[in-house]
């Protein structure tokens, strides 16, 4: 009865008022500030459409985008339908932000690999064992939001939210918004063809 194709089937429904804002491919819609969420790690969907609807994220008053995120993951009927939607969007094919971002290759690349690859992996393709999502894919207007939101308590303050406090330490640790601009032009090189 639950066999793979009604999994599928479900999830594709699931995943039907998604689209609007994340694309029929999950790709993202930078100009709604959905960012890419196809083929991203299922757990960490999972935890994020949890985070959303458990109020650990996208609540406070200054946070206007995931207020949005907020209320879709809100209308998600139960844990058993986020699971199933987070297995959905996870088998969808990994998709690379069209889009490059300016930036100093040499310092992003060196940084990167001090501050970032040991959690998120060399080339920005995520570290399920660690809990640290793929950066490679996500657009930088949306990177340079959630790493505020962390260095600022609007995201990973919840006691409850271990990996969001993990992550809250690091965004602490960059001396200059330059820096962070340099690490981005490295996340955009990463998963297209050279
Ligand atoms: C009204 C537009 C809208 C709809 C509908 C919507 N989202 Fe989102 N979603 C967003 C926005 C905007 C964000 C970014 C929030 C932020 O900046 O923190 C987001 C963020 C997310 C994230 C966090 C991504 C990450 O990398 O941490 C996930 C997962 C997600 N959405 C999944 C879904 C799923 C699954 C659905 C359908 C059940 C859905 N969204 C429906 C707008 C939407
Ligand atoms: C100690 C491990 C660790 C290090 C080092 C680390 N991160 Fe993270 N990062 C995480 C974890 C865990 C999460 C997921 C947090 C959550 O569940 O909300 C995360 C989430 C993120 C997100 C949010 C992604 C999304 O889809 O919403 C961004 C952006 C990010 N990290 C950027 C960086 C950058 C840039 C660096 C280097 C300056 C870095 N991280 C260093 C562990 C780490």
């Amino acid at each position: 009865m639950y066999g793979a194709s009604s999994f599928a089937a479900d999830g594709d429904k699931l995943f039907a008022p998604c689209v609007a804002c994340h694309g029929d491919k999950g790709q993202g819609n930078a100009a709604l500030n959905a960012p890419a969420i196809a083929g991203q790690d299922a757990a960490y969907i999972e935890r994020q459409l949890l985070n959303f609807r458990n109020r650990r994220r996208g609540v406070q008053e200054s946070d206007v985008f995931g207020a949005q995120m907020q209320a879709a993951a809100t209308a998600l009927a139960d844990d058993a339908a986020i699971a199933k939607v987070a297995g959905f969007v996870a088998n969808l094919p990994k998709t690379v932000n069209a889009a490059p971002a300016p930036g100093n290759l040499h310092n992003g690349n060196n940084l990167y690999q001090g501050k970032c690859g040991a959690c998120h992996g060399g080339a920005a393709e995520g570290n399920p064992a660690l809990k640290a999502p793929r950066l490679a894919g996500l657009d930088a207007s949306y990177i340079k939001r959630q790493f505020a939101y962390f260095r600022d308590g609007v995201r990973g303050t919840d006691p409850k939210d271990t990996p969001g406090r993990q992550m809250a330490m690091m965004a602490k640790t960059l001396a200059t918004e330059r820096d962070l601009d340099d690490i981005i032009a490295f996340i955009h090189r990463q998963g297209r063809p050279k």
